[in-house]
This record gives C-alpha cells, structure tokens and sequence, in this order.
C-alpha cells in the first residue's frame, strides 16, 4: 500500500491522508520517511494519535531519542509545567533542534493536546530548496564557510534575561561550528544556520553579522516556509536537517501543550 499526500505549498510540506491504523503499517514505513525527507514537513489532519502510537510510529522511521516519559516530551512554556519553560522561548525564532550536538536529531514528531487562543501556529522553512534557490555566486561564495552556533546568542537573540543563573546554564553548553552549506550523504545540499548562528568564521564581525542576516531573510522567505494553523488533534512530523522550525509566539499561561517524539540523528553536520 502506498501513502496518499498532497503537497500544502510548491515547496514545503504535505498532507497526508489516512487513519492511524494503516499509518502503523510496517509496510508503510519506508514511503513515510520518503516522503518526510523530500517534502520536509508532513502533516497529519485531526488524526488524534495516542502517545503510545506515536512512539510506534516514530519507532518505525527512525530511532527514538530518550526523551520525556517513555519517549514524550511535552512542550510549553508553562513554568508549571516545564522547568526549561524559559528555554523553550528561544523556539518563537527560526532555529534547528541540535546545533549544539556534532549529529542533530533526524526529525520530531509533534501532536497538538491543546492550543492556545491566540498564537501558536508553528513554521517550517526548507532550507534545502533555499539553497537550491540561492544564485550561483552566493553558492559559490559560502561553498566553504563555517558557522559557530552558540546557544547563549539563541538566548540572547530571545530576549532572555542574562542573569548570572542563566548565564551560568547557557554557557554549559558549549559552541559548536559547522559547514554552513551541508552536504548529506545523500549528496542534498541544506543551510545550517538560525537564531544560534553566532558567527562566521573568517569574517569580521560586520560583514559575518550581514551574511547571517541576509542567508536566514533567505531561508524564511514565503516561498520555502508552509505555516501550520493547529487543530486539536493534529500530528506533524518534520526533517530537521532539512528545514528551520518556529513557532508563533503565545501567552505562557495559555495551555498550549504539545506532545512530541524525537528521532536522534543518523548524520553528522558537516
Ligand atoms: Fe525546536
């Protein structure tokens, strides 16, 4: 049995139709991840998975990262509710999961348990069509430029107050630089770049600052991003290696509260 989708926008993201009992299909598997690596983002309507069925979905794709209870991390702001609450601000920017890791998380499952009234729609931007897209001297320019991402400038670039205490967290995690242009062992080209991206190496601070601003304007231009306007009940599932992510900003006490499931990396940036 194949998988049945339609595309949401020319470049980004695809519906995909069908119950949770034939997505569980082992058959199926393969077609899903397909799917998932050349569209980037996949969404599934109202399809009211249980936890325990996304985990098995997500087990069947890739491998799950140990995260939250038995593989469900729930994400808010809520500070009653989640202790890195404040940290979790930092995802109302563009950004990729894990460019503080040598090998970033392959892709996240994301349900919607409840949403909040006014906010909350998530975005994803392909930055494998955006490097595609780019003209040919701006490719060649950066075809060997390196990246420091520094979770402190996600931080700062958050508005987070930089307290000694947070000051002391963020600088525990420690920068890490990557090839700005990826090359998959599929041969893929993405971009590596967000609110973490600190700087570029080689260049000096002025034109460093340019080029990030200028790549991630790129990047996040209409025409690569497909923006999600919830319903309860509905699951995505995104490449992180492929595109950036960011949610609308909404009020910490509005409820919203995702249930998400982490597939760890399978490919080192390079
Ligand atoms: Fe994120």
């Amino acid at each position: 049995m194949s998988v049945e989708a339609v595309k949401l926008t020319e470049t980004t993201g695809s519906e995909v139709r069908g119950e949770v009992s034939s997505l569980l299909k082992p058959e199926n598997a393969a077609a899903i991840r397909q799917l998932l690596t050349e569209r980037g983002v996949l969404v599934f309507r109202q399809l009211n998975i249980l936890d325990e069925d996304q985990v098995r979905l997500a087990g069947m794709i890739g491998t799950l990262r140990d995260e939250g209870e038995g593989h469900v991390f729930k994400v808010t702001i809520d500070p009653g509710e989640n202790a890195k609450a404040d940290y979790l601000r930092g995802s109302f920017l563009w950004h990729m999961d894990g460019t503080h890791d040598t090998v970033p998380a392959f892709a996240s499952l994301l349900s919607g348990r409840q949403l909040s009234a006014q906010g909350g729609d998530t975005l994803f931007a392909n930055s494998y069509a955006a490097y595609g897209a780019l003209p040919r001297a701006m490719q060649e320019r950066i075809a060997d430029l390196r990246v420091v991402h520094s979770f402190a400038t996600s931080m700062e670039n958050a508005g987070i107050a930089r307290t000694p205490a947070n000051e002391a967290y963020w600088n525990s995690i420690p920068e890490q630089t990557h090839a700005l242009v990826w090359t998959h062992e599929s041969g893929r080209k993405s971009l590596v770049i967000g609110c973490h991206a600190k700087s570029v190496v080689g260049l000096d601070k002025a034109e460093s600052d340019a080029l990030i601003a200028e790549l991630l304007a790129w990047v996040t231009q209409d025409r690569f991003v497909y923006r999600h306007k919830w319903t309860v009940g509905d699951m995505l599932i995104w490449d992180n290696t492929g595109v950036l992510h960011r949610a609308e900003p909404y009020a910490a006490d509005s409820g919203r509260m995702m249930h998400r499931t982490t597939l760890l990396g399978e490919e080192a940036f390079s």
